[in-house]
């Protein structure tokens, strides 16, 4: 038996997903009553509707079978996350299991400002002139107090870079000032609980393929970005909540038609920098595909028939297919077998028939 208190609980539809899996069959939540409901059994339903605000809840976890103190330690792992729940005390066979928690409030002080570095983008190459402008955002956002808020959006063709500078720029900011959102899985309720509910709200917002959220869940991005910074939200059960909300968004657009047009453009209107990202040239592509290299203690040497097969052969610049390219075909890249293979196979894919001349000399120039 687990006796359990949590306290400041608010409700959570993102963290529970997992949860409500690992917990079927094996924990049964007998709880007290809570807001002048009583659940049993059902922790999903505990969690999303019975609790809310700065209540302080005493629930007794009771476990059918066998239950380790490593489960009741990833139970709480996943529960405290997202800074909702505050697990004051667990007792496990009358064992105390200290709940590594932290105060959301008092945790405040201790988090690291950001730190503005050109660090985390050491590995992407000819992107120098995009990254300045996205990070003299961030700085005259952090300078200003989160007054001055130029939000941006990288867009251009596939595989030039987007998404890894999206990941270096989560990567500088860190977890406690950055929320990496994904565009097409995120919902209205999982963005309300992160901006509405959550103890602290992290002032920086990271969309990946933002034109790809539905409408329908855009309406509290819209707000969010808004001049006002403000999240607000009118239900029958709460009434009217507002909260201050001044985050700095960047996000990756893969199409930017759909963008300007989403909201009768409403969302891109509030985007101050459309930063461009150019497909790589070769001498980038070189670079990247090196980078893959050496990663996986390669050999150097197949990078360019790699490189040649995807220029004149495929024409096709996405660094993603040139390290497929690269990374399976080793060794048979250099003696040509390996080429042959792509080369006969890509034709007949099209129908077309072999051409003995282009074959010998993307196989000739690698010997
Ligand atoms: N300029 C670059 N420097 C270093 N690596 C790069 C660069 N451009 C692309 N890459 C590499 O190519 C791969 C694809 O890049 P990424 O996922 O960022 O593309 P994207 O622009 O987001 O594409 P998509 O539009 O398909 O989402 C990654 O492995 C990334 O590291
Ligand atoms: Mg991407």
């Amino acid at each position: 038996m687990i006796q359990i208190t949590l306290k400041k609980a608010v409700r959570d539809y993102t963290g529970i997903a997992p949860l409500r899996k690992e917990l079927n069959g094996r924990i049964r939540l007998v709880l007290d009553t809570v807001s002048g409901v009583i659940y049993d059994g059902r922790a999903a339903a505990f969690l999303t509707d019975a609790v809310d605000g700065s209540v302080v809840v005493t629930t007794t976890v009771s476990f059918d079978g066998n239950v380790t103190e490593q489960f009741v330690s990833d139970l709480l792992a996943a529960l405290l996350p997202a800074g909702w729940l505050q697990v004051t005390e667990a007792l496990l066979e009358q064992e105390v299991v200290e709940a590594a928690t932290a105060d959301p409030e008092s945790t405040e002080e201790s988090i690291e400002p950001v730190r503005i570095s050109t660090e985390p983008f050491s590995h992407i190459f000819d992107r120098e002139n995009q990254i300045q402008i996205l990070l003299s955002s961030v700085q005259a956002f952090v300078d200003s107090g989160h007054q001055s808020r130029f939000h941006s959006i990288m867009w251009g063709p596939p595989g030039c870079g987007k998404t890894e500078t999206l990941r270096s720029i989560a990567k500088m900011l860190g977890p406690h000032h950055a929320t990496m959102l994904d565009g097409p899985s995120t919902t209205k309720a999982g963005a309300e609980q992160l901006f509405l509910n959550a103890d602290r709200i992290k002032p920086f917002v990271l969309v990946e393929e933002i034109e790809k959220m539905q409408p329908h869940h855009m309406l509290w991005l819209l707000q969010l970005l808004d001049e006002r910074g403000e999240i607000r939200k009118t239900t029958a059960k709460h009434g009217h909540q507002q909260r201050e909300a001044r985050v700095l968004c960047i996000a990756t657009v893969n199409d930017l038609e759909k963008f300007r047009t989403l909201m009768h453009g409403a969302l891109s209107s509030r985007f101050a920098h459309e930063v461009f990202f150019p497909r790589p040239d070769n001498n980038t592509l070189r670079k990247i595909v090196l980078r893959e290299i050496e990663k996986v203690g390669g050999n150097p040497a197949w990078a360019e028939p790699a490189i040649n097969y995807c220029a004149f052969v495929e024409n096709n610049t996405d660094p993603r297919r040139l390290v497929s390219v690269c990374l399976s075909g080793r060794d048979g890249l250099l003696d040509g077998t390996y080429l042959r293979a792509l080369y006969t196979n890509y034709m007949l894919s099209r129908g077309s028939t072999v051409d003995a001349e282009l074959l010998s000399k993307l196989i000739g120039e690698q010997k």
